[in-house]
């Protein structure tokens, strides 16, 4: 039967999860979002070669296939088709539930374990994204890990971060620094980097002593890891990947070649118990 087949597979990958989310959660604490100091958020697995924008691992024709595991409430529902609603009226991109037969789609699950995805289409039968209680409070945070699903990463490790801010290793807890690697080999898509985007960390991520691991060159600490909105940047990067096809390149022209390596990466962004 394939419900056993996919009730085993599900086994075997949630425990992985569950492997991969113990290793990384960390506390967030986002001094400009007092709203959002309840997070506890995740890494970025290391050790395998990632992109901002990964234009090899599309969804085929935009379209973002899901399941939801079967005890979502309509009301956890809600914040993804929010998400997806948005997408649709702003972007090529559309949601799609699955229907039987269908392979490679996200099947979102809602253990109490974070939020997580993997970055970009992963060519199996299926793949998370893990929604605890925390990541359904807000759309934004789920279509953050929609984002990594369709194939970003985070914003400030992008090849040019370093003319717009400054990562204080010293302030970085240990064990995470990896989060906060620059990917020199990033497509930004022609968007011009941008600290409010949804996909960028807040000053005081993985802070290991309240001081800042994040700092904006420019002293403009507005927006910098808010969760309340998708900005433009966020938008522009999926039409020009998924809309335009044309998210071949960085803003600095000399910089990539592209590859056709896919490689399984998992970001994770937990929230804790704390009301
Ligand atoms: C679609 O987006 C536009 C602005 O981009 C907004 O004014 C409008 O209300 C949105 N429509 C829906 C149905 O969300
Ligand atoms: C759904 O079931 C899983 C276990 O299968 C459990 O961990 C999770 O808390 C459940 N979610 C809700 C909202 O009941
Ligand atoms: C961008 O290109 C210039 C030369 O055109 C080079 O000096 C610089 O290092 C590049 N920056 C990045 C981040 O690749
Ligand atoms: C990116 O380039 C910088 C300097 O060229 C280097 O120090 C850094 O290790 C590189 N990052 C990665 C992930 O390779
Ligand atoms: C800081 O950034 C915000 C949003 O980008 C902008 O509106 C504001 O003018 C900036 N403040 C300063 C002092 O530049
Ligand atoms: C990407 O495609 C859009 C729509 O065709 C176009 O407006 C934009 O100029 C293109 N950008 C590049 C860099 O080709
Ligand atoms: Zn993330």
């Amino acid at each position: 039967m394939p419900t056993t087949l996919f009730t085993f597979a599900t086994t075997i990958t949630v425990f992985l999860a569950i492997s991969w989310s113990a290793l990384s959660i960390e506390t967030y604490d986002d001094y400009q979002n007092p709203e959002h100091a309840d997070f506890i958020e995740g890494d970025i697995m290391p050790d395998f070669p990632t992109r901002n924008g990964y234009p090899n691992r599309k969804w085929f024709n935009g379209e973002i296939k899901y399941v939801f595991s079967s005890n979502f409430t309509e009301a956890q529902k809600e914040p993804i088709r929010q998400c997806c609603r948005e997408l649709a009226n702003r972007t090529c991109v559309r949601c799609r539930e699955t229907i039987p037969l269908d392979i490679g789609f996200v099947y979102f699950k809602n253990e109490p374990i974070g939020c997580f995805s993997q970055i970009g289409f992963q060519h199996s039968w299926y793949q998370i994204i893990n929604l605890g209680p925390g990541c359904l409070k807000n759309y934004i945070l789920v279509c953050h890990e929609i984002i990594h699903a369709l194939g970003f990463d985070h914003s400030h490790n992008a090849y040019n971060r370093d003319d717009y801010v400054r990562i204080n290793f010293e302030n970085i807890k240990e064990g995470q620094e990896h989060n906060f690697l620059k990917k020199n080999d990033t497509y930004d898509c022609l968007v011009p980097y941008d600290r409010e985007s949804t996909m960028h960390y807040g000053p005081l991520t993985f802070s290991k002593n309240g001081l800042e691991t994040i700092t904006p060159l420019d002293g403009n600490y507005t927006g910098m890891g808010q969760r309340k909105e998708l900005r433009q940047s966020d938008i522009d990067k999926i039409n020009r990947m998924y809309c335009f096809n044309n998210c071949t390149a960085t803003t600095n022209t000399t910089t990539t070649t592209t590859t056709t390596t896919v490689a399984t990466t998992t970001t994770s962004e937990e929230p804790t118990t704390i009301v």
